[in-house]
């Protein structure tokens, strides 16, 4: 009945969106451009909203509808939409031409300020997305160790790259697209967050491992922590063996602090991949670390890496607007401070009161990354194992329609928390999840 009653007054609300869909379907497989944005919602007989304009904590759809947005454009949002202060060096720059195709004086200062902010990033190459740079990243460091074998935190999405499309959404890495070769071909291993048994596989390939990658916080795996002390050994351990640690931050790199998370937290992997933030919601991607492996990629030296390319790398509109978007994070001290801690209090909130409904729902984050699971059953206190394996896709699916019903938009369940987000959108993110978490943990799926 409530999935019933919801899917009714999602459609009858939005006429446009529902138009819109409808021609989507027609001329994009699926109807996007990227998978996640269905929302999950046709499943359950839905259809994704249609946006078009953004300000501050809120989007505003094609049939009027505002809500309140976590989820950021996909993390990159950390000030909100369209702040006043990056909008107006976006439009100023656009006077001279946006695209020359050519090197900017931006793109250096970009670099400067990364570099001066975070001892592991000595060099740093801009491309337009993150995707390209974990490949990089992995190619880069394949071709300084002269290893083969590259292996990557189960559930880590790093990207829908040849090269690290395994192991995505899933801990097994034998779940892969039809095209890519198989993860033994391609050279990938796969391991758990936080579980030991990588150490085991370290020693088991150390001549034949090149690098490690994960994510310091799991983000689009589902918000799952990395143990410090876990990161600190893997840091150890690929030190002792030559295999070099790849840190992806490009949700992590600056969502924390004005900074990489490595800084913050004193672990310096040899490389790093880096977007979002610091293109201010502009496409970007970077790869910077530690200046002799990075050099390997400049067309000066010998037996240069070939990494990089790309029409729009370093594409100055985004240089421009994370520029600008790092200015303003380096005044944001007690602004960060301020997320950090009502991420945290919105993810214990909730948790417990999952927990003291014996509901299947399950919030899972670090200070402003919040994520919502709907699971098939209740668990206490549920494993990342457990979370993944009784995940539940249509209760998910419910979940985000009934908070788009509620003027809530996320991903995930939510997303993120942005600097534009006040005490009272809090408060109400949280009253909205507890309102429709107890029909949505009832519903029943055929
Ligand atoms: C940790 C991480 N790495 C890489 C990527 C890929 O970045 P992009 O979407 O810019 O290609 C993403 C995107 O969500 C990400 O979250």
């Amino acid at each position: 009945m409530f999935l019933k009653d919801e899917l009714s007054i999602f459609q009858k609300n939005r006429p446009k969106s529902r138009n819109i869909w409808q021609k989507a379907l027609e001329f994009l497989p699926g109807g996007i451009s990227h998978n996640i944005r269905t929302f999950g919602l046709p499943i359950i007989g839905a259809f994704p909203v249609f946006i078009n304009s953004a300000l501050g904590p809120y989007l505003t759809d094609i049939d009027g509808i505002e809500y309140i947005d976590c989820w950021n454009g996909h993390f990159a949002m950390i000030l909100g939409h369209n702040p006043p202060e990056v909008q107006e060096v976006i439009k100023k720059y656009l006077n001279y031409g946006w695209h020359f195709g050519t090197n900017t004086e931006y793109q250096v200062e970009l670099a400067e300020r990364v570099v001066k902010r975070n001892p592991g990033i000595e060099k740093i190459r801009f491309c337009t997305s993150g995707t390209e740079a974990t490949m990089y990243a992995t190619r880069l460091a394949r071709a300084f160790t002269n290893k083969r074998l590259v292996a990557k935190a189960g559930l880590g999405w790093h990207g829908a790259n040849d090269t690290l499309y395994y192991a995505v959404g899933s801990l097994n890495s034998d779940n892969y697209s039809p095209g890519l070769k198989t993860p033994k071909e391609a050279g990938i291993l796969t391991f758990e967050i936080n579980d030991d048994k990588i150490f085991d596989l370290i020693k088991n390939n150390k001549d034949d491992l090149a690098a490690i990658i994960l994510e310091p916080v799991l983000g689009g795996g589902g918000g799952f922590q990395v143990e410090q002390d876990f990161l600190r050994r893997l840091r150890e351990e690929t030190e002792k063996h030559n295999i070099l640690l790849i840190f992806d931050e490009v949700i992590t790199g600056y969502r924390f602090t004005n900074a990489l998370f490595q800084t913050d937290i004193n672990i310096i992997p040899d490389l790093t991949t880096m977007g979002k933030i610091i293109g201010g919601g502009m496409p970007i991607g970077a790869i910077g670390g530690k200046k002799e492996i990075i050099e390997r990629s400049s067309p000066e030296v010998e037996n240069q890496v070939l990494i990089g390319g790309g029409t729009f790398s370093g594409y100055p509109l985004s240089m421009i607007a994370g520029l600008k978007t790092i200015e303003i994070l380096d005044q944001s001290q007690k602004e960060y401070s301020r997320i950090n801690k009502e991420g945290n209090t919105l993810l214990f909130n909730l948790n417990q009161y999952f927990s003291e409904e014996k509901l299947p729902l399950i919030a899972r984050g670090y200070k402003s990354v919040i994520m919502l699971h709907a699971l098939s059953k209740w668990i206490e206190n549920p494993s990342l194992r457990e979370i993944i394996e009784f995940k539940d896709k249509k209760r998910e699916a419910l979940l985000q329609l009934s908070l788009f019903n509620r003027n809530i938009s996320g991903l995930h369940g939510l997303g993120s928390i942005s600097m534009a987000h006040t005490q009272e959108h809090l408060e109400k993110i949280q009253e909205v999840v507890e309102e429709i978490a107890f029909p949505v943990s009832q519903s029943r799926f055929n």
